[in-house]
């Protein structure tokens, strides 16, 4: 009766977690939830600012499907200043949230049983989108630590291989692949007709590590790179619903603006001026700020939950504002684990599985300090009952 496709795609468990803890908190529990996947930051004055000034200045026409010559312009520069590519405004598409714009992606490539890898751990969302569009997902799982090596790819690719799904600084792990790591799997697609999406969205969100997009490894990886990035981590504008992708390939960027164009046209205006200040470097400081008090909040937070008998987190995450923690020791069972911490304890945490990865929970920091302090105690209670 219903679409089949629909009816097998999961349901975001960081979604349906985040809103059973707002339940809980609704009927009057003293719930702490890390599971959010956004900044506990308020918006950046400058960005408020143009937003209300596009308001009183009627910006509230539909614009061009991609986004205004404007914003489009204010995304190539910051593609220059921050990470030295060169693109011009035909091949950058802003989306309603970066969600939008790998949907368009991978929507473009993709034609039923084409085989797309996915590296473990994943974001969520990737292998429902692709499996929604027709995709065989393959997983590629690192045989080391949490971060996947070019061997460990090289395993998994064949004739059918299409697409790669790398996410760096990564969601759920924390960790920031480094340039070298890249080259090395840049390396080993040449020859091949592989494309390869780089979800950059916590590219500002780095501790000890420095940034290296993709894209500007080297010529043969600019071609075949979709660059996907956007502002709801970096500039505290998740509910904005700011994304972008870059490509170099003509034909992909029609189709992508084909399919939006059929379906949701331009990104909100009001966005659209806003994000202008945020993509220009004007609220580089308000992102320092952030980024300070996560590395505080990050630093605490490793070595308090180390310190828990059963738990572990491998190694220091360099990036975004996740801890992936291995909770093996005390279940293997991650669902299980993380449905009775929030019932007995009141601590919402995503289990490990929905990222691909059995026997780990995720712990968002976008939480104060407070918060932080009491949750870790309470896990901490949780785990020598169990
Ligand atoms: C790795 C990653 N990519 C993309 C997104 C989508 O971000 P948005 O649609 O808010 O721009 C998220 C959000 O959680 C994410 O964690």
């Amino acid at each position: 009766m219903y679409s089949k496709q629909l009816l097998n795609m999961e349901e975001s468990i960081t979604l349906a977690i985040t809103a059973k803890a707002k339940e809980l908190k609704a009927q009057g529990k003293d719930v702490l939830s890390f599971s959010a996947g956004e900044p506990d930051f308020d918006t950046p004055k400058k960005v408020k600012d143009a937003a209300i000034k596009a308001i009183n200045d009627g910006c509230s026409k539909y614009t061009p499907v991609a986004g205004t010559n404007e914003v489009l312009k204010a995304v190539c520069y910051k593609l220059k200043q921050d990470n030295n590519l060169d693109y011009s405004i035909n091949e950058v598409i802003t989306g309603t949230g970066a969600k939008q714009n790998l949907f368009n992606t991978i929507s473009a490539l993709i034609n039923k049983d084409d085989e797309v890898l996915i590296l473990a751990p994943y974001w969520v969302s990737y292998p429902e989108i692709a499996k929604y569009i027709g995709a065989k997902v393959k997983y590629v799982y690192p045989s080391n630590g949490l971060k996947v090596s070019a061997s460990d790819i090289q395993k998994e690719l064949s004739s059918k291989t299409k697409l790669l799904i790398l996410n760096n600084p990564n969601n759920p792990s924390g960790e920031v692949y480094t340039k070298d790591e890249l080259t090395q799997i840049a390396k080993i697609l040449e020859g091949t007709n592989v494309f390869v999406i780089s979800d950059e969205m916590y590219e500002k969100l780095i501790y000890d590590e420095e940034f290296c997009a993709f894209a500007s490894l080297s010529e043969d990886a600019l071609k075949r790179t979709i660059t996907i990035n956007g502002l709801s981590k970096c500039a505290a504008m998740p509910g904005w619903r700011f994304g972008y992708s870059a490509s170099k390939n003509a034909k992909l960027n029609k189709l992508m603006k084909n399919l939006q164009g059929q379906c949701t046209s331009n990104i909100c205006s009001i966005t659209q001026a806003a994000a202008i200040p945020a993509l220009m470097g004007e609220i580089d400081e308000d992102i320092f700020k952030m980024k300070e008090e996560f590395k505080k909040r990050r630093d605490y937070a490793f070595k308090a939950i180390n310190e828990i008998k059963g738990l572990a987190i491998h190694s220091l995450p360099k990036g975004a504002f996740y801890l992936f923690v291995d909770c093996s020791k005390i279940s293997n069972d991650d669902v299980l684990f993380c449905e009775k911490l929030l019932e007995e304890k009141l601590v919402a945490c995503v289990p490990g599985s929905g990222f691909g990865m059995k026997g780990y929970f995720r712990m968002s920091y976008a939480t104060n300090m407070q918060n932080i302090q009491e949750g870790i105690a309470r896990i901490k209670e949780f785990c020598e009952s169990n």
